[in-house]
């Protein structure tokens, strides 16, 4: 979380720092800011978006040939310009993503030796204590390193000091963070988005380095990567609507087709690794959307394997003191492939020697290219379904090579995952229904999603999707569970969503949907051709989606889901791109 960017050109940077902060963007918003090295430093921050720095930056032109820049993800101090990075003290600018857990002692020490702060924040510790440093004699590059030294915590650091105007020093400790280099000029960023345009090529600063980026290049305080990948920058990609459409996450929600294409092709060029093939259990850790994606394959994937999957979540699992079952793999799902909480857990799995997998869509990777493609908006949309195919995908192929799949479910699987793309496009014809049942929802200001199996786990893909989108209370519940206590939230008008297509599981929901109802509850069911008129009979509304089998529903349903949530935030007013208090990367624990 937090968006840093660093630029040491032959040219003014300021412009470029704002464009990357804008491609940043989706990592935090509640503040941005640059500074650029001059005769003295320079500083700029506006509350709220970066496209707001525009008019700022344009006004002053900043002439420096380096400068560093943030956008926020507010963890210490209230989304307040003061809070907001740069961080400035003593001729040092610093933008910091990460958390420093000891500054409230190093602030204690920095007090008495005279130090007052302008911030909240941990991170204003930081240029302090490098100002302190270099008073002391040190060289900027190795004030750095000391101070990281001190620091505890995870932090990627950059930072400008008005002596050095035209080098940027970085460090990074657990948050993710680049450099890039090229024919005089060099950058670094949490993401390679933020360098896309430049004449550079990037790799990942290892945990622990310490560096001075300049027209020369990297020189180290501490190095650790002996040989570096270096990779080009990706094609920028839109900042804000594009293709026509009024938000990218709209955009994302009708280019679910391609995406899933897209995944498939990646996907047959992708060799089953051996301990997969040979798991006795697979662990699924993962967060929000990403674990949900996991729970609505998780029917299929033991259909076909006869192995059990458990799903863990991530920031919970990674303090379990039980050792990982021997003989099972871990799966590590997450859009982004940045989640701190996730790859704490895979350093538990390593460190207990259990392998691990992850499922990623991150386009700087070999696999990535083929999968979903950047996806801008901060809702999970066309991840999630290429998620569930790539999940979908791995139970086929084990079911096959472990030779435990049945022959019937192995046809109705290879159809599903065949018809997916065209599924997903289908459904985008139920937007005027999905409209019809945001209305209702949006005037009530509630409401419960609930399904069977894989439905289970879609209900709470959609009240999550619902709450981040509209920042309405909404509920996702194993229909079954109602009765053990949620079925109290019901009152006269609760609008309940049932995830509701034919096959075994349908007969017990419609029980379930008959007893909120019997409460008062409006209920519409998400239903297919299968399950269509038995729905009629237990519903108030039903919506019948494309999909042929209990395999192919989720891909509709997840289709209709996103329609729903993303039009109760437009009746709302929301910030569909960017919702409130969220960010894409979650890069802090
Ligand atoms: O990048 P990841 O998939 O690891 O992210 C996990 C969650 O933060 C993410 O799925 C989140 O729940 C979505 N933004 C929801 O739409």
């Amino acid at each position: 979380m937090c968006g840093i960017v660093g630029l040491v050109n032959g040219h003014p940077v300021a412009r470029d720092l704002v464009a990357a902060l804008r491609r940043l963007e989706y990592r935090g918003h509640d503040s941005a800011g640059i500074a650029v090295a001059g005769e003295r430093l320079d500083t700029h921050k506006v509350l709220g978006r970066a496209r707001d720095l525009s008019a700022l930056v344009a006004a002053a032109d900043p002439a420096g040939h380096a400068g560093i820049g943030h956008t926020r993800w507010a963890t210490h101090g209230r989304a307040e310009l003061r809070n907001a990075h740069p961080h400035c003290f003593g001729g040092v600018a610093v933008v910091h993503n990460g958390i420093i857990e000891n500054h409230a002692e190093l602030r204690a020490a920095l007090r008495e030796a005279g130090h007052d702060f302008a911030s909240e924040t941990d991170s204003e510790v930081v240029p302090h204590l490098i100002a302190e440093a270099l008073a002391a004699g040190a060289d900027p590059l190795s004030a750095l390193a000391d101070v990281c030294d001190v620091l505890e915590g995870s932090f990627a650091l950059a930072v400008l000091v008005e002596e050095v105007p035209d080098a940027i020093f970085v460090a990074r400790r657990g948050s993710p963070l680049l450099v890039a280099t090229g024919d005089r000029v060099a950058a670094v960023a949490s993401d390679a988005v933020a360098f896309a345009g430049l004449p550079v090529r990037f790799a990942a600063l290892a945990d622990g380095e310490v560096a001075e980026l300049s027209h020369d290049g990297l020189r180290f305080a501490v190095q650790i990567a002996e040989a570096r990948a270096w990779s080009a920058p990706p094609v920028a990609a839109g900042t804000g609507a594009a293709g026509g459409f009024a938000h990218d996450t709209r955009r994302e929600i009708a280019e679910q087709r391609a995406a899933l294409e897209a995944t498939a092709t990646g996907l047959a060029a992708l060799d089953l690794p051996g301990a997969v093939r040979d798991a006795t259990r697979l662990t699924v850790v993962a967060c929000g959307s990403s674990l949900l994606a996991a729970g609505v394959a998780r029917d299929a994937i033991e259909r076909a394997t006869r192995i059990p999957v458990e799903l863990e979540v991530a920031s919970e699992y990674r303090d379990r003191h039980a050792a990982p079952a021997a003989g099972g793999v871990a799966l590590l799902v997450s859009q982004s492939g940045e989640t701190a909480d996730s790859l704490a857990a895979m350093d538990r799995q390593e460190a207990h020697g259990c392998p691990t997998i992850g499922v990623v869509n991150v386009t700087a990777s070999a696999i990535g290219r083929r999968a979903a493609g950047a996806e801008l908006g901060v809702a999970a949309t066309k991840s999630f379904t290429a998620q569930l195919l790539a999940l979908m995908t791995l139970g086929l192929r084990m079911g096959r090579a472990r030779g435990t799949i049945e022959a019937g479910f192995d046809a109705a699987l290879s159809a599903a995952l065949d018809a997916a793309p065209a599924l997903v496009e289908a459904a985008q014809a139920a937007e005027p229904d999905c409209i019809a049942i945001a209305r209702r929802i949006a005037t009530e200001g509630e409401a419960l999603f609930i399904g069977r199996g894989a439905g289970a786990a879609l209900a709470g893909e959609g009240a999550l999707k619902l709450k981040e989108l509209s920042y309405i209370r909404a509920e996702g519940y194993a229909a079954g569970e109602l009765k053990h206590g949620p079925i109290a939230l019901i009152r006269e008008g609760s609008p309940v969503i049932a995830i509701a297509p034919g096959g075994p599981g349908l007969p017990k929901l419609l029980a379930n949907m008959s007893a909120v109802r019997a409460r008062g509850a409006h209920v519409v069911a998400l239903t297919d051709a299968a399950g269509a008129a038995a729905c009629r009979g237990a519903a108030d509304g039903v919506l019948v989606l494309p999909g042929a089998s209990a395999e192919e529903a989720p891909f509709a349903a997840a289709v209709a889901l996103q329609l729903i949530a993303y039009h109760v935030a437009l009746l709302l007013g929301r910030d569909v791109d960017r919702p409130r208090n969220l960010a894409k990367s979650v890069t802090v624990e």
